[in-house]
């Protein structure tokens, strides 16, 4: 167990907390680490929502602080006020086809973003920070093998680019500054409250309203999915458990065809293969990814939980049961969530007061 982790109960920031992994992160947190203590910090970009949050805002464990993590002078009054003693960093313009349509929220955010929380926890007692990287980083492999952590950096879009550069900007602030920094890299994600920009609840969303299903290119590319609470469980193990400086792959041994995926959500809601539809490639798509994750394994404990088909038949169950969650995303509503629900709690609490 990482030192400062075990003196107290645990002070932690997690950026990014509205997002999807964030979300489902800190509702992770809440539950199997009961005596920790969560200050959540995001900007609330379109892609944050806190109606992801709903059910735990009221915890006083959890605090909520509407900040962006480019802003150093705000980060810094609330890490000076808060004094945590680890930060998991998930803040990001995560979407790579948006990325490729305008780059420059991803350089913002990715790397100056990542720049300025690593030079304000390390101005303030530098706890240790995770990043949260991902396996695009790496790059396409061919139709054999598998990413390590020694594959080099080869990112193909603009999203996976600026990931490239925070997670090394990361090892840069340990190898210069000994900085205590952790880097995960992680394969595709899926589970509740993911944007449905995304392929699975896009195309959840999308056959529940029997809309055409858009799959790009031939539908062959190849991604290695992994259930979003076996990510959630691979990030707190890297900040208890990991080395400091080092890299670890964190992936669910589950390596499924586009399509495949497309044809398997199909048939759990009943709906015909004929609503798919082959469009226009990504441009740079990457063809294949999957991760050697034997390190994460070795040195944190580290097995995703999940089997897909399992996890993608309940998370089929949780769209359909949560319809108004993605209608509320999808119509654009879920932006006034802060307002009419949490605007006048949020502004009366003391900042960082617990
Ligand atoms: P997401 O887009 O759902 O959430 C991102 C969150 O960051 C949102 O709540 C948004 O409001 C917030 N944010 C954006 N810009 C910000 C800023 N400048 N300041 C503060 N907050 C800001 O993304 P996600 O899928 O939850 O991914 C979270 C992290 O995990 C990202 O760093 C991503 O690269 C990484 N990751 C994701 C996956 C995946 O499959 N989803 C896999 C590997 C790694
Ligand atoms: O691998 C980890 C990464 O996974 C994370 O770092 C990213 O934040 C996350 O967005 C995800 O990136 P992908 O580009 O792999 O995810 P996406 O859901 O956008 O696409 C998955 C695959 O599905 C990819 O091969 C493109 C394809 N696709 C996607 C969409 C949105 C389609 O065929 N049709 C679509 O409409």
């Amino acid at each position: 167990m990482n030192a400062r982790l075990a003196q107290r109960p645990a002070r932690l920031v997690v950026t990014g907390g509205a997002g999807f992994v964030g979300a489902n992160l800190v509702r992770w947190l809440l539950l199997h680490r009961p005596g920790v203590r969560v200050l959540t910090v995001d900007a609330l970009t379109y892609a944050g929502n806190l109606e992801n949050l709903a059910g735990v805002l009221d915890d006083p464990r959890l605090r909520f602080e509407n900040a962006d993590v480019c802003d150093a002078d705000r980060l810094g009054r609330i890490f000076a006020d808060y004094q945590p003693d680890g930060v998991l960093h998930l803040a990001a313009e995560s979407h790579v086809d948006r990325s490729i349509a305008g780059p420059a929220a991803f350089v913002r955010t990715n790397v100056h973003g990542t720049a300025t929380l690593l030079d304000v926890a390390r101005a303030h007692g530098g706890p240790r920070v995770v990043i949260v990287s991902t396996d695009e980083v790496y790059g396409s492999l061919g139709p054999s093998g598998r990413f390590s952590e020694d594959s080099p950096l080869a990112p193909s879009s603009p999203y996976s680019a600026s990931k490239a550069a925070a997670d090394l900007l990361a090892l840069s602030y340990h190898r210069t500054f000994g900085q205590d920094v952790v880097v995960t890299r992680c394969s595709n994600n899926y589970g509740p409250y993911q944007f449905p920009e995304k392929l699975i609840p896009l195309m959840i969303s999308r056959a529940l309203a029997d809309e055409p299903l858009p799959v790009y290119g031939d539908g062959r590319n190849i991604r290695d999915w992994i259930h979003v609470e076996d990510h959630c469980t691979g990030i707190v193990l890297a900040l208890e458990r990991g080395v400091a400086g080092r890299v670890y792959n964190l992936g669910g041994d589950a390596e499924r065809e586009n399509l495949a995926v497309v044809c398997q959500l199909l048939a759990e809601l009943g709906k015909p293969e004929s609503l798919i539809r082959f469009v226009a490639d990504r441009p740079g798509h990457d063809r294949r990814y999957a991760m050697d994750a034997r390190r994460a394994r070795a040195e944190l404990g580290f097995s995703p939980r999940y089997r897909f088909e399992l996890g993608l038949a309940r998370t089929i169950q949780w769209y359909v049961e949560h319809e108004a969650w993605s209608r509320r995303v999808r119509d654009g509503s879920y932006r006034r969530y802060l307002e009419d629900t949490y605007r006048s709690r949020l502004e009366a609490a003391a900042p960082c007061a617990v």
